[in-house]
């Protein structure tokens, strides 16, 4: 099942990023033929920012993974100097076409590869669904490059759905994370904040919204 949802979308473990440019290529500002593409920030994420209102005066904000761009338009409008980055150059050229106006700095980069340009930079960063949409032989180097955005006091949010079966290439996509990714970014120098695991969703057992703190 999983190898023929694998070999439909081009997925190669070892050029793990290629398929997305390939997906966005063939998508549109409407987010056509792109599975996650709400056309809205994620419910949990809006919700959190309900509950945690925030002086983001001369605060910036890093979205990873950024995709059709809602989320970071949404911290755009609290108030945060946004950076989006995302591994698909079609993902960003669909963002600046859905929003013009905004000062969103969308660029392309890839999460992989990391960028020492951005090392403690970020006062907010925002991961949702990244880490999981990529191998798990690369987690620890997702984690440790997320970790490397935040700013000395910064925090990151991390939206993730969950299994507590072992993380295996055969099963995936989605790797869903096991529980100990937070521990794998305590280890990066964050401390956890809080986390609150929900029950809807539509894979895996539960989605999981951390705080990180970076001390
Ligand atoms: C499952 S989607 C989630 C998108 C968005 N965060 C959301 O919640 O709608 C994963 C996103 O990560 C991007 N991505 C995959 N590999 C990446 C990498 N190595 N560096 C940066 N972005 C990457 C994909 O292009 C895709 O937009």
């Amino acid at each position: 099942m999983d190898e023929a949802l694998r070999k439909k979308l081009g997925i190669n473990e070892n050029k793990p990023n290629d398929w997305f440019e390939t997906l966005y290529a063939n998508s549109n500002e409407g987010g056509e033929g792109v599975p996650w593409a709400n056309m809205a920030p994620h419910p949990l994420f809006e919700n959190w920012l309900a509950q945690h209102p925030v002086n983001v005066k001369d605060k910036t904000a890093l979205v990873v993974g950024c995709g059709m761009g809602d989320d970071a338009i949404e911290l755009e409008s609290r108030g945060f100097a946004v950076t989006a980055f995302d591994v698909s150059e079609s993902a960003i050229d669909i963002c600046k076409k859905r929003f013009p106006k905004s000062t969103v700095q969308f660029v392309q980069a890839d999460l992989i590869a990391g960028n020492k340009d951005w090392w403690n930079k970020f006062d907010f960063v925002l991961e949702i669904f990244t880490i999981q949409a990529l191998p798990p032989k690369y987690e620890q180097t997702l984690i440790q490059n997320i970790s490397d955005f935040v700013a000395d006091q910064g925090q990151l949010l991390v939206i993730t759905e969950i299994q507590t079966n072992k993380r295996t290439y055969e099963n995936g996509p989605p790797w869903l994370l096991n529980p100990n990714y937070i521990a794998s970014f305590e280890n990066c120098g964050l401390q956890l904040v809080s986390s609150n695991s929900y029950k809807e969703t539509e894979v895996g057992e539960a989605i999981h919204l951390s705080i990180f703190q970076k001390t």
